[in-house]
C-alpha cells in the first residue's frame, strides 16, 4: 500500500425527509446569504425546491436561485454564477440535484473567490480556495456530493474537463434515498454504471498489496450487482435506493481508493463522447468500459481474473487466465446491457466518422500532449483502436 492523505469532512444527513434539515446545515456551516443552484426542473416539479425554501426560511437565511445547469454542465453558467455570487456577496452555494449541478455549483464556488479565469482549474491548477458548497443529491451517480472533483464542459472547443481540491468537497450533502425515485429508469441505470466505473476505475491499479481496498471495491460492486436489478423492476423500492445512494457515495470519495494507483482512462475517453454527443456519462460509460478494459486486459490479466472470480462468480481457470479475464469482462457488459445501458455507438449516437475528432479532443485538447495515462499509459493509435472497438 502507498503513503496517503485522507481527509473527508463532508457532514452526510441521510434518510427520509433529510432536506428539511438543510436550513440549519447550512447555518452550521457557516452560510448567511445562499445561492441555491439547481437544474433543469425536475427540483422544481417535484417539490423538492420548494422545501428547501421553506428550511431555509425558517432559519431566516437570504437566499437566491440559479437555474437551468444541463446535464453535462457548461461553462457558461458558471460564468453568469460566479458574476452572481460577487455582486450579490453570497457566502454559500447550495447544489439541488445531481452530479451536473453539484459540478456547477463547485465550478461557481472556485471561480467566484479567484482572480483569474475559473477554467484555469480546470486545465491542471488545483483549487485551493472556495466558497463552501453544500448538496442536496437526487441522483446516486457520480459521487460529487463526497468527492473534491468538478467536471464542466468548455462551450469554446466542447472539452470536458476536471478539476480537484479538498476546497470543494461539500461542507455537508443530503441524501435522501426517496428522492431518487422520481428518476426515468435510463437515468437510474446511468447512474448504476456511473457507480461501478468509479469502482473499476480505483480497482484497476499498478500498487501490490491492496487487499482492503480490493475487498472494498468488490463489496460495493457485488451490492450493485445486487441492487441495481431490483430497482430497475421496482423503481419505489426505497431500501434498493438507500443501498445504491450510499454505495454511489463510498465508490467515489476516494475511501476505496487511497493508497493505491488508480485508472480513470475509462472516465477520460468517454468524457469526450458526453461532450461531443451530450449523452449521459453513464450510458457513455457502459460502451467504453468493456473496449478499454478488453484492450489493457493483457497489461495485468490476473487483476482481471480476480475481479471475474471475486465479483462476477467466474471459474477460474488457471491454465487460461484471460479466459477468466475475459468472462468477466463479458459479465459485466451484459448485466449493463441487462439493466437497458447501450452496448454500442449506435445505441449511444455516437458516428465512426468521428473517432479522429474524439481523439484529437482526447489525447490533443486543451494542452494534452499525445497520450492520457492510468493504468497504462494510451496514445492516439491505441484511443482509435479503443473508440473503434465500441462501434
Ligand atoms: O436537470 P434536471 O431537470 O434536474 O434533470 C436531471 C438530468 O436531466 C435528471 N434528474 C436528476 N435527479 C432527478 C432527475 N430526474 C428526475 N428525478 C430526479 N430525482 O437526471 C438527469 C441527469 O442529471 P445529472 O446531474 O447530469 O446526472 P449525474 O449525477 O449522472 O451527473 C453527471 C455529471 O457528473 C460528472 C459527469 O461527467 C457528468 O457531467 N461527473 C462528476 C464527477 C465528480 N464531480 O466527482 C465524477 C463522475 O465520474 C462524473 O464524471
Ligand atoms: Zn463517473
Amino acid at each position: 500500500m502507498e503513503n496517503f492523505v485522507f481527509y473527508s469532512p463532508t457532514c452526510f444527513v441521510f434518510g427520509k425527509d433529510a432536506e428539511s434539515q438543510v436550513g440549519a446545515m447550512v447555518r452550521r456551516f457557516g452560510g448567511s446569504k445562499v445561492l441555491i443552484h439547481y437544474g433543469g426542473g425536475s427540483a422544481l416539479r417535484s417539490g423538492l425546491i420548494d422545501r428547501v425554501k421553506a428550511s431555509l426560511e425558517a432559519e431566516g437565511i437570504p437566499f437566491l436561485l440559479l437555474g437551468g445547469v444541463q446535464p453535462n454542465p457548461r461553462s457558461g453558467l458558471v460564468y453568469e454564477g460566479i458574476e452572481l455570487c460577487r455582486n450579490e456577496k453570497i457566502d454559500f452555494i447550495l447544489a439541488v440535484g445531481g452530479g451536473s449541478v453539484i459540478d456547477s455549483s463547485k465550478a461557481i464556488a472556485a471561480g467566484t473567490v479567484y482572480d483569474g479565469d475559473f477554467w484555469d482549474f480546470y486545465s491542471g491548477k488545483r483549487i485551493e480556495e472556495a466558497l463552501p458548497v453544500g448538496t442536496v443529491l437526487t441522483i446516486a451517480a457520480a459521487g460529487s456530493e463526497g468527492s473534491p472533483d468538478s467536471v464542466i464542459t468548455r462551450e469554446d472547443g466542447m472539452f470536458k474537463r476536471g478539476a480537484s481540491g479538498d476546497a470543494i468537497r461539500p461542507r455537508f450533502s443530503v441524501l435522501n434515498p426517496a428522492l431518487t425515485q422520481t428518476l426515468p429508469p435510463f437515468q437510474t441505470a446511468a447512474g448504476i454504471t456511473d457507480i461501478m466505473a468509479h469502482l473499476y476505475e480505483r480497482y484497476l491499479t499498478n500498487s501490490k498489496e491492496v487487499e482492503v481496498t480490493d475487498r472494498m471495491i468488490e463489496a460495493l460492486l457485488l451490492t450493485m450487482i445486487h441492487e441495481g436489478p431490483r430497482v430497475i423492476a421496482d423503481p419505489n423500492n426505497y431500501e434498493a435506493r438507500a443501498n445504491i445512494m450510499w454505495a454511489g457515495m463510498m465508490a467515489h470519495n476516494n475511501s476505496c481508493g487511497v493508497g493505491r494507483s488508480q485508472d480513470w482512462n475509462s472516465h477520460n475517453i468517454e468524457h469526450e463522447l458526453s461532450a461531443l454527443y451530450d449523452c449521459a456519462h453513464g450510458a457513455g460509460l457502459a460502451v467504453t468500459m468493456p473496449a478499454v478494459f478488453t484492450y489493457v486486459m493483457q497489461h495485468d490479466v490476473m487483476r482481471f481474473a480476480k475481479a471475474a472470480v471475486r465479483v462476477w462468480g467466474c471459474q477460474m481457470d488457471f491454465d487460461h487466465p484471460e479466459v477468466t479475464a475475459r468472462a468477466g469482462i463479458e459479465a459485466l457488459r451484459n448485466f449493463l446491457i441487462s439493466i437497458g445501458m447501450p452496448k454500442n455507438f449506435a445505441e449511444l449516437g455516437a458516428k465512426k466518422e468521428d473517432i479522429p475528432t474524439l481523439v484529437q479532443a482526447l489525447c490533443r485538447g486543451d494542452g494534452r500532449m499525445g497520450t492520457i495515462s492510468g493504468f497504462v499509459t494510451l496514445n492516439e493509435e491505441d484511443c482509435t483502436k479503443i473508440y473503434e472497438m465500441m462501434v
